[in-house]
């Protein structure tokens, strides 16, 4: 097995819309996304993950760019969906493009685990008997995992989004142990958020698009633009991450 290590890039929350002329908070996500995309292709990622709100409206149009967008960037593309997207559109566009649904990835001597937590007309996320059910069967096997999921299982102290998470969250975490899980990485929240509870590391990738200052009561725009989360995976299990963003090249 080779020693390298696995350079993943977490992308998240690009919400892009039909019209490519279209507004998101008041910006072009596909600028957004174009503005970060130096930066991404400088880390030269081995496998993307995307956590989902690819597409604003949930349009066929919207997740055909995203694709495009993300061409040639690297060799592998995980997905998940979050609570703005079409399934059953962003499954056939990222399907045909060779994009990965999982629900298990390998990747680098570590297993991926994509968790599906939306619920239809629901902002909020839930994870349901089949994604328990998988966790269940991951703990049997204690090799070095990351799970994502779209909604964060815990508050991020931001009224505007805590309204909106993962609801019951206790029947992930009492299934994670770290001697396998070594962290949950979401989307959803639009800002950096990390804490280590009961050994595992729950983090955020911020969007790709307009993010939120942290710690708000409204979502108020970080004037620092578009980011993403990175991911160094060795094969023995260490990690690195950290945090991407547009201009860092
Ligand atoms: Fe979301």
């Amino acid at each position: 097995m080779s020693q390298r290590p696995f350079t993943l890039i977490q992308l998240s929350d690009a919400h892009f819309l039909e019209d490519p002329e279209g507004l998101y908070r008041d910006q072009s996500p596909d600028a957004c996304l174009a503005q970060l995309k130096p930066a991404l292709k400088a880390l030269k990622p081995d496998g993307l993950v995307l956590t989902g709100d690819m597409a604003e409206d949930g349009s066929r149009p919207a997740y055909e760019r995203v694709v495009t967008h993300l061409e040639g960037l690297a060799p592998q593309v995980g997905w998940i969906p979050g609570n703005h997207d079409d399934v059953d559109e962003m499954a056939s566009v990222f399907g045909s493009a060779g994009y990965d649904s999982g629900p298990l990835l390998h990747w680098g001597g570590w297993r991926l685990a994509l968790l599906n937590s939306v619920v239809e007309n629901d902002p909020a996320g839930e994870l349901n008997q089949d994604q328990l059910s998988l966790l269940d069967c991951l703990g049997q096997d204690p090799q070095p995992t990351l799970l994502f999921v779209h909604h964060q299982p815990m508050a991020v102290q931001s009224p505007w989004i805590d309204r909106f998470p993962l609801r019951s969250p206790e029947e992930l975490m009492n299934r994670l142990d770290p001697q396998w899980a070594r962290a949950v990485a979401f989307g959803h929240v639009h800002q950096i958020f990390s804490v280590v509870h009961e050994g595992v590391q729950y983090l955020s990738a911020p969007a790709t698009s307009v993010n939120s200052q942290a710690q708000m009561e409204r979502f108020t725009v970080d004037p620092t633009g578009p980011k993403a989360r990175w991911f160094r995976l060795m094969p023995e299990g260490r990690w690195a991450t950290g945090v991407i963003s547009a201009g860092m090249v």
